[in-house]
C-alpha cells in the first residue's frame, strides 16, 4: 500500500490483552488495512519491565518503560491503554486526550472511577475515547447500545459480565469443584484481574455495570452507590438448593430504570435464575447480556467475556474505528459525538423500590420453636415466606434452613437480616440471594 496514509499506534501494556492485540493485529493487518484504506503500525510498546520474558516475541527497539512518553509522542495519534488500574492508566489516558489523540481502552475500573473526567477532557481537547473491550470482552455490547439500539430507552439490562466468576460458578455447579482450585485455574488462563478480589467480590462487574448504565441512561453511577455482593460466600449447598428449586446461580449485573418514577437502579449480586432462562445457560468464561429496549423488545448477546483473544478482538475493533475516524473525520462516526443519552435527571432508586424475591440460608439451632421465631422476624418486616427447605448442617445440633420469599424489597430484607443476626438461635452470618424471575 505505498502512498497510503499510515497511523501509528502506541500500545501501553503488553500483558494478556496487549500481546493478544499485537498478535491478532499482525495476523489480520492486510485485511484490515484493505478495508480501512490506511496502514496501521504499532511503533511503541510500554511495559513495566523490558527484560521480562514474554509469550509473544516483540522487537526490543519498540519497548519503553515510560508509557507517558507514548501518550505525548506527536508521531502517535492512537494510544491503546492496556496497563490496568486507575493511577498510571489515568495519567496516560488524560495526557493522550489532552494531546487530542484517540485513546482505546479496556479499563472498566478507570471508566467507572474517572469516566466524567475522561469524557470532559476528550471533549475539551478534541480527543476521543473508545472502550469496547471494557465490558463483556469480545461481545460488541458498547456498539449495540450506542449505535444499533440508539432508537431505544432501556427499562432493563442484565447479564453476566465477569468471565472469571462465571467460570468459577459453572465449575462449582457442574463438578462440585472447590472454589480455590477453580480460581487458581481462572488466573492461569488469564481471565482474572491482577487483584482477584475485583472479580470474586463483584467490583469488576460493578465497574462494567457503571459503563453500561452510563451508555444506556447518561448517568454515572459509582460502585459505592450500588448494591455489590460477590460469590465467595456461595457453597455447594447453595447450588444444590437452587437446583431443587429449579434455579441455577449466576453473578449478575442488573440495571433497571423506572421511567414513571425517573429512578435508576444498578446492582451486582449472585442471582438465582430459572433453569430455562437463556442467561442461566451461559457457562464458563462466556458472558451474556440481555437488553430490553422499549422499541426493539428484548435482545440477547453472548460470547467470551475475558481472555487474550476475545478482548483483543474488541480492542482491534476500536483501533479500526480510531483509524477510520482519523481518516474520514468526526462526521463519519456516531462514536465520539453521541456518547450517551441525556440522564433526564434520573435519581437512584431508594431501597424500598428495589424489589425481588429472595433466598435466605440460615445456620440455626435444630430445636423446637426455631422456625417460628424466624418466621415471626420475617412477618414483623412484612417479608412473606414462599417455601422452606431444612437440610442437616455439618455440625451436630445445627440445621441449615433455606427459605424463599414472595416479592419483597431491599429495605425490608435488610431490616429482617439485622434482626435475624440478633437471634441466639442463628449461628452464622445469613446468606441472602436474590431471585431473578425475569420474563426474558
Ligand atoms: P496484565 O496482563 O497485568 O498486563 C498489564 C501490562 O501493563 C503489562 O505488560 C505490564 O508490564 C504493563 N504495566 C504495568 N505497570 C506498568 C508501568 N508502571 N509502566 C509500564 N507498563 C506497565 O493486564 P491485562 O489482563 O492485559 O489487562 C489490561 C487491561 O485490560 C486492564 O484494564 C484489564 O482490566 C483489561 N481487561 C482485561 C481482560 C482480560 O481478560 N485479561 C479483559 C478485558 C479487559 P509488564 O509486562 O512488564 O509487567
Ligand atoms: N477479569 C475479567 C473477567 C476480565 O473475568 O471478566 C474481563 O474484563
Amino acid at each position: 500500500m505505498t502512498g497510503t496514509e499510515v497511523f501509528n499506534i502506541g500500545l501501553c501494556g503488553f500483558g494478556t490483552v496487549g500481546q493478544g492485540v499485537w498478535q491478532h493485529l499482525a495476523a489480520h493487518r492486510a485485511g484490515l488495512e484493505a478495508r480501512l484504506g490506511v496502514r496501521l503500525a504499532v511503533t511503541r510498546v510500554a511495559v513495566r519491565d523490558r527484560r521480562k520474558a514474554r509469550d509473544v516475541a516483540i522487537p526490543a527497539r519498540l519497548l519503553t518503560e515510560d508509557p507517558l512518553s507514548i501518550a505525548t509522542d506527536p508521531a502517535i495519534p492512537i494510544v491503546c491503554e492496556l496497563i490496568g488500574g486507575t493511577t498510571l492508566a489515568r495519567e496516560v489516558t488524560l495526557a493522550a486526550l489532552r494531546a487530542g489523540k484517540v485513546v482505546v481502552s479496556a479499563n472498566k475500573a478507570l471508566i467507572c472511577d474517572h469516566g466524567p473526567e475522561i469524557i470532559r477532557t476528550a471533549a475539551r481537547h478534541g480527543g476521543h475515547f473508545f472502550f469496547e473491550a471494557s465490558v463483556a470482552g469480545g461481545i460488541p455490547i458498547i456498539k449495540a447500545l450506542r449505535e444499533g439500539l440508539v432508537a431505544n430507552r432501556f427499562p432493563r439490562i442484565y447479564g453476566i459480565l465477569n468471565g472469571t466468576c462465571n467460570y468459577i460458578l459453572t465449575r462449582m455447579q457442574e463438578e462440585n469443584a472447590p472454589y480455590a482450585q477453580v480460581l487458581a485455574e481462572a488466573k492461569r488462563l488469564g481471565y482474572a484481574e491482577a487483584d482477584e478480589s475485583l472479580d470474586v467480590d463483584g467490583w469488576d462487574t460493578a465497574h462494567k455495570a457503571s459503563v453500561l448504565a452510563w451508555l444506556a441512561h447518561g448517568a454515572w453511577v459509582r460502585s459505592d452507590q450500588m448494591i455489590v455482593e460477590g460469590i465467595s460466600r456461595l457453597t455447594p449447598e447453595d447450588f444444590r438448593n437452587a437446583a431443587l428449586l429449579g434455579y441455577g446461580i449466576k453473578l449478575l449485573a442488573v440495571i433497571t430504570r423506572d421511567f414513571a418514577r425517573n429512578e435508576l437502579c444498578v446492582r451486582v449480586h449472585p442471582t438465582l435464575l430459572p433453569r430455562g432462562n437463556v442467561v442461566a445457560n451461559v457457562h464458563g468464561v462466556f458472558n451474556a447480556v440481555s437488553v430490553t429496549g422499549d422499541v426493539v423488545g428484548t435482545t440477547f448477546y453472548s460470547g467470551r467475556g475475558a481472555g487474550r483473544d476475545a478482548t483483543a478482538s474488541a480492542v482491534i475493533a476500536d483501533l479500526a474505528d480510531a483509524a477510520s475516524l482519523l481518516k474520514y473525520g468526526k462526521g463519519a462516526h456516531l462514536l465520539g459525538e453521541v456518547t450517551a443519552p441525556p440522564s433526564s435527571g434520573c435519581r437512584l432508586a431508594p431501597a424500598e423500590h428495589i424489589r425481588s424475591r429472595y433466598y435466605l440460608r440460615l445456620a440455626v439451632a435444630d430445636r423446637p420453636g426455631v422456625l417460628a421465631r424466624i418466621a415471626s422476624v420475617m412477618a414483623r418486616h412484612h417479608v412473606s415466606i414462599a417455601s422452606v427447605i431444612q437440610n442437616p448442617a455439618t455440625e451436630p445440633g445445627l440445621a441449615s434452613l433455606v427459605l424463599t420469599t414472595h416479592e419483597s424489597n431491599e429495605r425490608a430484607t435488610a431490616a429482617t437480616l439485622r434482626d435475624l443476626r440478633r437471634l441466639a438461635v442463628v449461628r452464622a452470618e445469613p446468606v441472602l440471594l436474590r431471585l431473578g424471575d425475569f420474563d426474558s
